[in-house]
């Protein structure tokens, strides 16, 4: 038997008893005639003891052993003199009579510790090693419980999980596909989903009412800190449902997972905000709203004055930093740097403080009269002791500069608390963008999504202005999820298809096994998938999905540990009848 307790398990009442354990060597410590050792194993740590003057030969063997050895034990269990408060078994400890070695380790590349002092890209070299440290070991554990959770309540509310498959036909969501050449098929390729989309409305055509899937979905785009190139989605659909009844079960999971996994009640209606409202009040589609700060539009009143660089913009636009009224010039130009970044974008920034004794104090104060910045400081609703950040440009570029210096700035003042949450709706997203070079459409979400008022919308001469039902689940600036309700008419879904520039040959070629279900008894649907990494890395409070993954691919798309991709030899590549040139 290797053991008759685990690690972490072991307390005062168990003493006086012989316990068999086995596990990881966290640390050896020798004092004087004592050797102490650490022993890990998932649950927890205990303290081991050995004696030089009870048993020279065993404590010998004991000093022998290194790092991240492999051990099994047998001893009793003592009260500890020096009690550790930080571990759960902190009271007692194992006087050891027999130790067995049952694995050797060479030396770890990195301490595995809470606080290791090993680089990003060695962890991911020796991830099994890294998933040994607590804090991934506690990321996967609470994926692993939101996991049961999601389970229980779409259990609980009629939902049945059903698998999709993974080498299909390419669907179209916005991202470049994976693809997996067929050996039989030569020539052909299979795609991996971008996620289940098609499927689940086909379950729906099916008659399987509500469904979910905890699943895989793959896409060749660029890396992000909330990207991978394959991640995971709690993926949805339900029958005779609107807008509104697929939010408020979506909502019902939500709050769900807060009270169960975060034991954080939310007691009232996550609020809903229309898209154009976000755009203009946020400067994104994916609003933090645990704090105000929000953008003012300044255009009308500040053009006109001699000042060209307003008067030539299509936008101007600001925020009020409360309480930053007494920044110096050198926080200022560093504010100045940070938005003219390339991922900022902006070409300046132009100040006024507002001073506490009432006076403003400009960059622009050649243009603009003291009486002139009072009232932007009025729009802005801005005091005495605030600060006012104001841009100006084309308007969805500058639109979106002041949302990253919104956050910055909220980050400076520490609004953006840990442990707080604020979960919104974002809805009455467009339909259709518009590819402002090539004058073409793309789906703002996918080309199943029904438009807002049915038919007649997709008649309108300016489809840009279509809008869409659709819905985004949104907490503290993520994207955590989105959905919507979906097309269930072939005629409909043809137009659409029209509208995004395929040929009638082309939307029956990739999508005439769909348009055809349509035909047989298509219930109204809709439906949700909810990025499962997102939302287990927010609750876990990590910057990176990465670290909610147990093996995730580096930013560069790679995953160092097995060192994929990588080449394939020639008599595979013969077999698949494909050919590698430069
Ligand atoms: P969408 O494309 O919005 O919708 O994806 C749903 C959610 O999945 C997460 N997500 C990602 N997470 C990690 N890495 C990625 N590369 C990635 N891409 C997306 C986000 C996002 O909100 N079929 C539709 C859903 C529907 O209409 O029902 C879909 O996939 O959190």
């Amino acid at each position: 038997m290797y053991r008759t307790h685990n690690c972490g398990e072991l307390r005062i009442e168990n003493l006086n008893t012989e316990t068999t354990l086995s596990g990881w060597v966290q640390k050896v410590r020798n004092l004087g005639g004592m050797t102490f050792i650490d022993l890990r194993d998932r649950y927890g740590i205990t303290q081991l003891t050995f004696n030089m003057e009870v048993d020279k030969d065993l404590c010998e063997k004991a000093r022998k052993i290194g790092r991240e050895y492999v051990i099994k034990i047998t001893g009793n269990i003592t009260e500890r003199s020096n009690k550790n408060k930080n571990i759960a078994t902190g009271d007692i400890e194992i006087d050891v009579k027999k130790l067995e070695i049952l694995n050797a380790s060479e030396v770890p590349p990195f301490t595995i510790e809470d606080k290791t002092d090993g680089g990003e890209e060695q962890r991911m070299q020796y991830r099994y090693l890294d998933l040994r440290r607590n804090p991934v070991k506690r990321g996967l554990i609470l994926r692993h419980k939101m996991g049961q959770e999601i389970r229980k309540y779409l259990d609980t509310n009629g939902f049945i999980e059903v698998e999709t498959p993974y080498l299909i036909k390419s669907t179209p969501e916005g991202a470049r596909d994976f693809v997996v050449p067929s050996r039989m098929h030569k020539g052909s390729f299979y795609a991996l989903p971008q996620s289940p989309q098609v499927f689940k409305q086909l379950l729906m055509i099916s008659g399987y009412d509500k469904y979910f899937q905890i699943v895989k979905c793959f896409r060749d785009e660029d890396f992000r800190s909330d990207r991978q190139p394959e991640f995971t989605q709690i993926d949805c659909e339900m029958s005779f449902v609107e807008q509104e009844d697929v939010m408020n079960m979506f909502e019902g999971l939500a709050k769900h997972l807060f009270k169960e996994i975060l034991n954080y009640e939310i007691s009232y209606d996550f609020p809903v905000l229309s898209y154009d409202n976000c755009m203009e009040n946020y400067g994104n589609d994916r609003p933090d709203i645990r704090f105000g700060m929000t953008i003012k539009n300044i255009s009308e009143l500040v053009k006109g004055q001699g000042f060209k660089i307003f008067d030539e913009a299509e936008y101007i636009g600001g925020i009020c930093a409360e309480n930053c009224g007494e920044y110096s010039r050198k926080m200022l130009d560093k504010l100045v740097s940070f938005v003219k970044r390339p991922q900022v974008g902006a070409n300046g920034l132009i100040y006024v403080k507002y001073n506490k004794d009432g006076t403003l104090k400009s960059s622009v104060d050649k243009f603009y009269s003291s009486e002139e910045l009072k009232k932007w400081a009025d729009a802005m609703n801005a005091k005495p002791g605030d600060l006012l950040l104001v841009m100006s440009g084309e308007k969805a570029k500058t639109l979106s500069a002041l949302s990253i210096l919104r956050l910055e700035m909220a980050d400076r003042l520490e609004l953006r608390k840990t442990g707080t949450f604020a979960p919104l709706w974002v809805v009455d997203f467009p339909l259709l963008e518009k590819d402002e070079e090539t004058g073409t459409f793309h789906a703002m979400h996918h080309p199943f999504t029904s438009p807002k008022n049915g038919k007649k919308d997709l008649e309108n001469p300016k489809p840009e202005e279509i809008y869409a039902n659709a819905y985004d689940l949104v907490i503290n600036g993520h994207e955590i999820g989105g959905g919507s309700i979906r097309i269930h008419d072939t005629e409909m879904q043809a137009k659409m298809f029209e509208l995004l520039g395929f040929t009638k040959e082309e939307a029956d070629e990739q999508f005439g096994f769909l348009m055809n279900a349509f035909k047989y008894g298509a219930p109204p649907h809709g439906g949700a998938a909810f990025g499962f990494d997102r939302w287990v890395a927010l609750f876990n409070n990590s910057d990176s999905i990465r670290d909610v993954i147990a093996f995730p691919k580096n930013n560069a798309g790679k995953d160092l540990m097995i060192n994929s991709p990588s080449l394939l030899d020639q008599s595979q590549l013969k077999e698949l009848n494909l050919e590698v040139t430069e």
